[in-house]
């Protein structure tokens, strides 16, 4: 049966030399033409020199000219009716008709048309498919609803398989199904059937009714794609206009994590060019399960007829896979989802709840009266909060509840309460986090009250209620025993959430059971039996309680809180309690605009939005709303950001002293000790500084006193720090914006890139020495001679540029020969970064003369340190004191100590090794995948990935493209050199190989995309 269908369709179709004999014959037009998909008629693109050409339409045989006719009616109505709409033009035959006719070689009747291309993309050829893209596609579909508005034809009346409003004839093709296929379709259809009532009384038109993947015309701009147009009128019908956002999203949701979210710019789109209504919103979700209903069902049924038509399968995978997704969507929530995207509020029920509320005053010794207190000290349990302190404080139950305590004996007249909307730090299981359409999301939002209060004490009932939920959820769910009561005023009904209660209490109550106003509902429990928490009430309203028959959320995504927000309203509404009320956060805008007015014009920001970090655990920043981010660019925090035990070896030593070094301290020879453990015998003398910048100066500074010389030799490049010196050295400031050029007494040599730079390969390392004996000479013509080489391990803002093998040996050597002193600028590369070594001079096998050491020893807290020889040091202490007001403090010492036995204890020179080898080699595959990355170097966790054209043109755009798009997956990503396009990699030395695995998962997912493969 399948091959004689398959002969049958393979016998209609028309091939291309057929389709070039009928466009030159009945439009007397000569093109080049391709194929297109198409599931009806056999569509071709005709290309032809003086225009953007056309699309030519050939019916199968005997097609229905009324049905052919409607479609050219609809095209002539939207000329004269554009309202903004980009329509395809109709071309007349030589003969002037609208439809033409011809007969095939076998004898069949076709009808043939001739429309006006639109230029653009197909959208199924747009990566990514953002948000601003759906909201263009639902503004172009909502303005061709417009447009159409005031047309009609017999046709559009037709029996249409692919109207959602006569989906119902799907039912009886069930049997096509496996068993939960069948669930997932009839979780669908019966309520389908269910709402026909109300659906059937729903606005009504002729709609465009297939904006699928190969309908949507797209803009060719890679960077802000818009949708042009829709295309190809032949499922148009007339129906409920509901359906027509339906179908745009059915297709538009396909391959997202979270199909709901990606729905909505769309609806915002329609909506702001053709208002929908409340009612017809309350369709939407059942609309959009209907079509994808449609497609699977007709896949099901015409997979056996035609297998070769791979049009009728395209859709059928993806189908499946969002109707999978749909089913576990509270299709309540979707609802509210969409009003809310229109403007409307999210929960119907908002405003009368709000105004209910607003008449009736409830006073907290209702719902606890043996606590008998009304007054509520706020208690603040956000990310921000540094009454919360560190992630392992508050993790310790017994230090978090003495802490409480502390707090309530200071306030012993106030209940300890709040949390509404609070993002808070503590939710850190797994089961808080999810996937989601731009990576990992986590729920931080709480959406109730809680109370903090003694176990055992009574819960009071505010108002009469039904118990709907009593159960015991304690286990992995939240709240140990849980209660849910519903309350019905005259027009609405609610619900109040009582959590962390004792499970006996709990669970007394049985479904059904009436409390009244006054009743006692049950006791708070201690941990671990109230979810593992301090004892505390978490009180929430919700006005539904969408599908859940045991549990209800308590903390939501960010990324839904307006939802939310709605769906759970301030509890604070019933009690209008002062101290419960919500403190406005300061905005980042007022944030910015006064670092904008104060602050100085060159400190620069990152990202395009600047994101307000609050809080750091381990490779992770997180932003004030508790979203992570997975940080891969900061190599201060060098094991891991605020490391628990670096953060109490600071507190510990602030708490008893901290002053400078003119004093005896054993903080300041603990840390040099564990610094001299790690150098070489040579360099045994240590001066404590506060920044990398300091110890580079004092290392010049150092070098003119032992030399009596003042001309230094640095890299191209380079860059050593902000002071006066530190500026004269670098490259990278003097030659880049605003600089001057090289100073008098400054030689630069040429970068050693051994991919791009002036010599290249792999022994280009000598060459490059031979430029520095060239500076050299010429500093001994000018009749001077040299005090010190300057240079990193590995250039860092050069782009990562490791040094080429032999050249820092060499260097070294030329540089002694005449004089100089070798300083190793350890500042990016130091504190076992490297993986292989400690240091990074010491992958070259050299041995400095003095290293200066920045960026990771305090772990973000401000010291630096220079180790030199005895010699340098003798010579430098000539007479005149070095004081540094803070450098080397016993605060700051004992941070730093800590730092370099972190690194020790937890091996983290060796996960440098592993994971940097780890995340370099996936990185060399993905250049292989992907021809933009030219270049994969550097030592460790210290890598640059270089992105470049075809030869090897550096592309700056894309790189900063890249990290925006990254930075919108929660990974932070950024980039250096002279090109701007080199990606560093150089994460907190925690950073794994999971986290490497997140990394290259992201990065290949957005090299993917259209610009990335574009240049
Ligand atoms: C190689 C190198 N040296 C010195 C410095 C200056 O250090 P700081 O910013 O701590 O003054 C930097 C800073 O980025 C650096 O990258």
């Amino acid at each position: 049966m399948p091959i004689q269908n398959d002969m049958r369709y393979n016998a209609i179709k028309i091939t291309i030399p057929q389709a070039e004999s009928i466009l030159s014959e009945l439009f007397n037009i000569k093109g080049k033409i391709t194929e297109l998909p198409g599931e009806i008629d056999f569509n071709f693109r005709v290309k032809v020199e003086d225009s953007e050409g056309y699309i030519l339409k050939i019916s199968r045989p005997n097609e229905n000219q009324d049905y052919l006719d409607f479609q050219q009616k609809l095209l002539l109505h939207l000329e004269h009716n554009t309202n903004g709409f980009t329509t395809p033009q109709i071309r007349k035959d030589i003969k002037g008709n609208v439809i033409s006719e011809m007969v095939d070689p076998q004898g069949n009747q076709r009808k043939v048309r001739l429309l006006t291309w639109v230029s653009g993309r197909v959208w199924s050829s747009v990566n990514p498919q953002l948000d601003d893209l759906r909201f263009s596609l639902g503004e172009q579909c909502g303005m061709l609803t417009q447009a159409l508005l005031g047309f009609d034809h017999e046709e559009a009346h037709r029996n249409l398989v692919w109207d959602v409003a006569q989906s119902l004839w799907t039912k009886d093709h069930l049997h096509l199904f496996s068993s939960e296929e069948k669930d997932i379709i009839t979780a669908f259809l019966n309520p389908f059937e269910a709402f026909q009532n109300t659906y059937q009384k729903l606005r009504k038109a002729v709609i465009h009714n297939d904006a699928n993947d190969n309908n949507i015309v797209v803009s060719e701009d890679l960077l802000h794609p818009k949708v042009k147009t829709l295309i190809d009128f032949g499922d148009s019908v007339y129906s409920q206009i509901i359906n027509d956002v339906a179908v745009a999203c059915s297709y538009a949701i396909m391959h997202h994590n979270d199909p709901l979210e990606a729905s909505l710019a769309l609806v915002k789109g329609y909506h702001s060019q053709f208002p929908l209504e409340e009612v017809e919103l309350a369709h939407l979700y059942t609309a959009i399960a209907m079509r994808l209903v449609i497609s699977v069902t007709k896949s099901a049924i015409n997979k056996p007829k035609e297998p070769n038509n791979p049009y009728l399968l395209i859709s059928e995978k993806p189908a499946w896979e969002v109707l999978k997704k749909w089913k576990n969507i509270s299709a309540d929530f979707a609802h509210y989802s969409f009003r809310y995207a229109c403007g409307y509020t999210a929960h119907p029920q908002e405003i009368p709840f709000n105004n209910w509320a607003l008449k009736h005053n409830f006073f907290h010794s209702n719902l606890f009266p043996t606590v008998n207190k009304n007054e509520i000290h706020p208690l603040d349990l956000s990310v921000s909060s540094t009454w919360m302190g560190h992630q392992e404080d508050f993790n310790n139950l017994e230090l978090f509840q003495f802490k409480i305590d502390q707090l309530q004996k200071q306030f012993p007249n106030s209940i300890l309460a709040g949390g509404y909307l609070e993002p808070r730090p503590i939710y850190t299981s797994p089961e808080y986090d999810k996937i989601g359409n731009y990576g990992r999301e986590s729920r931080t939002i709480h959406l109730g009250i809680d109370y903090c209060l003694p176990d055992q004490t009574p819960v009071h009932a505010l108002f009469d209620g039904e118990v709907v939920i009593a159960v015991n959820d304690a286990g992995d769910k939240e709240y140990g025993g849980l209660v849910i009561l519903k309350h019905s005023t005259a027009d609405f009904s609610f619900y109040t959430l009582y959590g962390h209660l004792t499970v006996a209490s709990a669970t007394r109550h049985k479904v059904g059971d009436i409390i009244n106003k006054g009743d006692q509902i049950a006791v708070l429990a201690n941990y671990p039996e109230n979810g593992n928490w301090v004892p505390h009430l978490h009180f929430q309203i919700m006005l539904s309680i969408l599908d859940y028959k045991n549990d209800f959320p308590g903390v939501a995504y960010y990324k839904q809180i307006n939802i939310w927000k709605s769906l759970c309203p301030d509890p604070n509404l019933l009690f209008k309690s002062k101290g419960l009320q919500k403190v406005k956060p300061i905005s980042n805008e007022k944030i910015l605009q006064y670092r904008k007015q104060h602050l100085g014009k060159s400190l620069s920001l990152q990202y395009h939005t600047p994101i307000k970090m609050v809080r750091g655990a381990g490779p992770y920043l997180m932003d004030e709303h508790g979203t992570k981010y997975l940080d891969t660019v900061n190599n201060v925090a060098h094991v891991g950001h605020e490391h628990y035990q670096v953060v109490r070896a600071g507190q510990q030593q602030m708490a008893l002293i901290n002053t400078n070094s003119r004093y005896l301290h054993e903080n300041i020879n603990d840390l040099a000790k564990e610094l001299i453990e790690t150098l070489p015998p040579q360099l045994s003398v240590l001066h404590f500084v506060n920044s990398g910048s300091e110890a580079n100066e004092l290392a010049l500074r150092m070098a003119k006193a032992a030399t009596d010389e003042i001309d230094f030799i640095a890299s191209e490049v380079g860059y050593h720090g902000n002071t006066n010196m530190c500026v004269d050295v670098s490259s990278y400031k003097f030659d880049g914006k605003g600089g001057k050029g090289a100073p008098e007494h400054t030689h630069i040599f040429p970068l050693p890139d051994a991919f791009r730079g002036k010599f290249r390969g792999i022994d280009s390392g000598e060459k490059y020495a031979d430029e520095v004996q060239k500076l050299i000479e010429k500093i001994h013509k000018r009749g001077r001679s040299i005090a010190a080489l300057i240079v990193e391990p590995i250039i860092s803002c050069g782009g990562q540029i490791e040094l080429p093998e032999g050249f820092l040996a060499k260097a070294y050597q030329l540089v002694r020969s005449a004089g100089g002193i070798c300083i190793s600028d350890e500042v990016q590369t130091g504190c076992g970064r490297m993986g292989k070594t400690f240091w990074g001079f010491q992958l070259h096998n050299v041995v400095p003369d003095i290293v200066t050491i920045g960026k990771p020893l305090g772990n973000g807290h401000p010291i630096a340190a220079v180790a030199c020889t005895r010699e340098i040091a003798d010579k430098f202490a000539n007479g005149m004191e070095y004081f540094n007001t803070f450098g080397g403090n016993p605060v700051s010492c004992a941070i730093a100590t800590e730092v370099l036995r972190t690194v020790k204890r937890e091996k983290l020179q060796e996960n440098a090794l592993n994971v940097g080898e780890f995340l370099k080699s996936e990185l060399i595959l993905l250049a292989k995948e992907f021809p933009i990355i030219g270049d994969v170097r550097g030592q460790g966790l210290f890598i640059g990935v270089e992105l470049v054209g075809a030869n090897k043109n550096p592309l700056a755009a894309q790189t900063e493209y890249l990290i925006n798009r990254m930075k919108d997956h929660g990974i932070l990503m950024s980039s250096d050199g002279p090109d701007h396009n080199v990606l560093k990699i150089k994460p907190p030395m925690v950073f794994s190989e999971a986290h490497a695995k997140d990394l290259i998962y992201y990065l290949r997912k957005i090299l993917n995309e259209d610009f990335m493969t574009s240049f």
